[in-house]
């Protein structure tokens, strides 16, 4: 696949090849995202975003991506406020839309319905998430944080045991992530959730089919001894039918200091799509591991911001023009931490 023109809908598009293209393009976007230069490379252009469901970190990652190569974002958020509550049709939304953009991020709760969006729109369109089915640039920037954080520790990915804990079967993160790994070799992956919340069947078996050695459990200390990451995840409680139903698992596996401690290797990274649910009673990864250096969450968040940057630049075709359109930033850059 060349990225150009092409619509980034999910992680079957990839092999690894371009994941290393993408790698390789976010490595160099750290000097803009960290504000050290600015860049006027997309001056002009145009992203539409559509998100109809709640977002902070995609939305606005997304977004700030955009800005940071110098482009504009117009967007709308939640059903409610566009034309689609009086019955606008997927189909003329993104004619519509793709009409005013040079490309489009959506999140939308339906499975497949930003792939539908997509055959209609004139620009390239990026999934932000679809239901429960994928998180294609979630799943990038969470190799991207895997790939750093085993740096530091000597490694690469071929060789990763990661265990990916929590709601498995709504999570699209762990999907598309899981989907992302069998791209290397020697990969364990160990699924650790309630019987009821596993990881759909189709996809246990394509990850063994392209050679993942995968392990399920629903014991939190088997799944997550021996492994370099835990993946940690919330409750998807807006795709159950109620709420009780996800309270039936809210805080089932709870990863605190002192559980932390006593089950992990010493220096396993932790890692998080986010938003963790801090509410009591859910705290599936506990605030008393915020000063733990081994938390990768925000790290993970802040990467966001440089692979969505890779993306854009890829499908509108400006990623080796970056730095000759950047001059250094005007403003204060002290960051306080
Ligand atoms: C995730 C999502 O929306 O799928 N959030 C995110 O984009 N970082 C995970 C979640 O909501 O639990």
């Amino acid at each position: 696949m060349k990225f150009a023109g092409h619509h980034i809908l999910g992680i079957s598009q990839f092999d690894r090849g371009h994941v290393d293209r993408i790698f390789e393009v976010a490595d160099r976007m750290r000097p803009y995202a960290r504000r050290e230069r600015k860049t006027s490379v997309l001056e002009g252009a145009i992203l539409g975003s559509m998100f109809f469901e709640p977002s902070t970190r995609t939305r606005i990652s997304f977004g700030s991506a955009f800005n940071l190569l110098g482009g504009h974002v117009r967007e709308t958020t939640g059903f409610e406020s566009t034309a689609i509550a009086k019955g606008e049709s997927l189909y003329d939304t993104a004619r519509v839309l793709s009409g005013y953009s040079d490309a489009i991020v959506m999140r939308h709760p339906t499975e497949g319905s930003v792939s539908e969006f997509a055959t209609a729109s004139r620009v390239p369109v990026i999934n932000g998430g679809d239901g429960a089915n994928e998180h294609p640039s979630q799943a990038l920037l969470d190799l991207f944080t895997i790939r750093s954080e085993l740096a530091d520790r000597g490694r690469g990915i071929d060789g990763l045991r990661i265990a990916m804990v929590g709601d498995l079967r709504f999570g699209r993160t762990v999907h598309s992530l899981s989907r992302l790994l069998t791209r290397f070799s020697n990969v364990r992956v160990s699924l650790v959730s309630p019987s009821e919340l596993r990881m759909p069947e189709a996809l246990v078996e394509e990850m063994r089919e392209r050679g993942v050695d995968v392990v399920e459990t629903d014991q939190l200390e088997v799944g997550i001894a021996n492994v370099d990451i835990v993946y940690s995840t919330r409750i998807q409680e807006e795709r159950f039918a109620s709420q009780a139903d996800a309270d039936l698992y809210r805080g089932r596996f709870r990863l605190n200091q002192s559980i932390y401690t006593a089950l992990c290797e010493p220096n396993t990274v932790i890692m998080h799509p986010l938003p963790r649910d801090s509410r009591v009673g859910a705290q599936e990864l506990d605030e008393d591991l915020n000063d733990d250096p081994n938390l990768a969450i925000f790290r993970q968040s802040d990467n966001g911001v440089l692979v969505r940057m890779a993306l854009f630049a890829l499908i509108l075709d400006v990623a080796d023009q970056v730095d000759d359109y950047s001059k250094p930033v005007n403003w204060s850059t002290e960051r306080r931490f």
